[in-house]
């Protein structure tokens, strides 16, 4: 789908298509280089995260392989609690691997910062976190991510893997929700 599908749905288009595949390649090229020699797990939260991971992998040039988490939090509505669920856990033992948490967007940060705890309690190399988008003005936790594609401000988006009620998440693009949508 792209905006004119949506088109009553939304505000306005935040990073369309071709911003998003230009990014991506910036977050992959770091990645290549901050990895070089070393294989890396990626590490994808289901469901948000499943664009934003098949398009780093594909832009990456190394090795690298890949599996899937997937965590609910507790707590009512669409606010994160931090107390977290998991739903489906990982195939791959982690015992010295170089994890890559790949994500869709931190939010209050409570999820990641859970997740990340969860896995370094697995005896890994090293862990650290890929995010397209990051709302900074709604942090609950410190969390350190390494990888940020976009800083935006704390509004309603959906799109590229990014739901409202399990709808949106087939945008080629990223886009703000018209609040009477969700109001
Ligand atoms: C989103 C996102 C993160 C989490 C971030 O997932 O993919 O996992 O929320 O929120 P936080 O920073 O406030 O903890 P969601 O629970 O919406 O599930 P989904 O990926 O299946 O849509």
């Amino acid at each position: 789908m792209d905006s004119h599908d949506v088109q009553a749905d939304l505000k306005h288009v935040l990073y369309s298509q071709e911003q998003i595949q230009e990014r991506v390649a910036e977050l992959a090229a770091q990645i290549d280089a901050d990895y070089a020699g070393r294989d890396v797990l990626l590490v994808g939260v289901l469901k948000g995260a499943v664009m934003v991971m098949a398009d780093l992998a594909r832009a990456l040039h190394s090795h690298v392989t890949m599996d899937w988490m997937a965590v609910s939090s507790y707590g009512s509505g669409t606010q994160s609690s931090g107390v977290v669920r998991i739903l489906k856990d990982l195939e791959t033992d982690l015992m010295g691997k170089h994890v890559l948490i790949v994500e869709d967007i931190i939010d209050s940060g409570l999820t990641l910062s859970w997740l990340k705890t969860n896995l370094i309690s697995r005896g890994p190399a090293s862990v650290e976190i890929c995010t397209l988008l990051r709302k900074p003005q709604a942090a609950k936790v410190e969390i350190d991510v390494k990888y940020v594609g976009y800083e935006i401000p704390s509004e309603f988006v959906v799109g590229y893997g990014l739901d409202f009620a399990e709808r949106y998440r087939n945008l080629d693009f990223i886009g703000t929700l018209a609040p009477h949508i969700y109001e």
